[in-house]
């Protein structure tokens, strides 16, 4: 087997494949972010739409957005592989050592986490992505501020955010342990860079959210 697939089928190689593909999906998240803020302008979602137009338009953002879904998969199937490799070395190995119980209960949330995001995201995706992109909607804004219309809708997009923070932050955490970078010398500044991804970006969207909620996205009311 050539060397580079070698490595990152290895155990080592594996975990820093999660760690690099989770940290260009918080990337993707900031640019999302950004991008989504447009939906709080108060122009009937004009400048929200211009702006999906040029996405589903640019054919170097097409691209981008198939390494994007590309990125999801390996994510998901690495965090399979290496789940069914603990569980099968776990089986194993029954009695020759003692995983603490709260590694235990962290890596179980995670996976429940994880699981609950990809529920979350197939929803997400089946709402807007698909409006977009495969029906060729053009009010992409409209449909957006009419889906936050729904108290339940809401809910369930506050609920998501909230677990989604909860795996960022675990995420980041482990991230920087795989890559050798939680020493004494980078605390504080992985600490500002991980709460900046597993907290404010989740609040932004949930703003985001509750905004349209209350306000219906157009509260800007032109006075003659
Ligand atoms: C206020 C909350 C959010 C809104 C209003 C929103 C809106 C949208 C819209 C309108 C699209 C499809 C159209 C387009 O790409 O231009 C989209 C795509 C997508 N969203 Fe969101 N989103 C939100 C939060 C999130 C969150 C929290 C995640 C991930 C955890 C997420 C992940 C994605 C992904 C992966 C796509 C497909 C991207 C692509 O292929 O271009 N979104 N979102």
């Amino acid at each position: 087997m050539n060397p580079f697939f070698r490595f990152i089928n290895s155990s080592v190689g594996k975990k820093i494949v999660m760690s690099l593909s989770g940290l260009f999906l918080s990337i993707f998240l900031v640019e999302h972010l950004a991008g989504n803020l447009l939906l709080l302008k108060g122009d009937n979602g004009e400048a929200f739409n211009g702006y999906a137009k040029f996405m589903g338009g640019n054919p170097i953002v097409r691209t981008m957005e198939i390494g994007l879904l590309g990125l999801i998969l390996l994510h998901i199937v690495n965090g399979i592989r290496i789940w069914w490799e603990n569980r099968s070395a776990r089986e194993k190995g029954y009695g020759a050592y003692k995983i603490q119980e709260n590694t235990t209960l962290q890596s179980r949330m995670m996976k429940l986490s994880a699981a609950l995001v990809l529920f979350f995201l197939t929803v997400h995706m089946r709402t807007f992505w698909v409006s977009a992109r495969i029906l060729g909607e053009h009010d992409i804004a409209a449909i957006v501020y009419a889906q936050f219309q729904h108290g339940v809708y809401v809910l369930f997009y506050l609920v998501s955010l909230t677990i989604v923070g909860y795996h960022l932050r675990h995420g980041f955490q482990s991230a920087f342990q795989t890559l050798g970078l939680r020493t004494k010398k980078y605390q504080s500044l992985i600490e500002f860079v991980s709460v900046l991804f597993w907290f404010v970006v989740p609040a932004g969207f949930a703003f985001i959210v509750l905004f349209i909620y209350f306000t219906g996205g157009s509260p800007v009311v032109s006075v003659q």
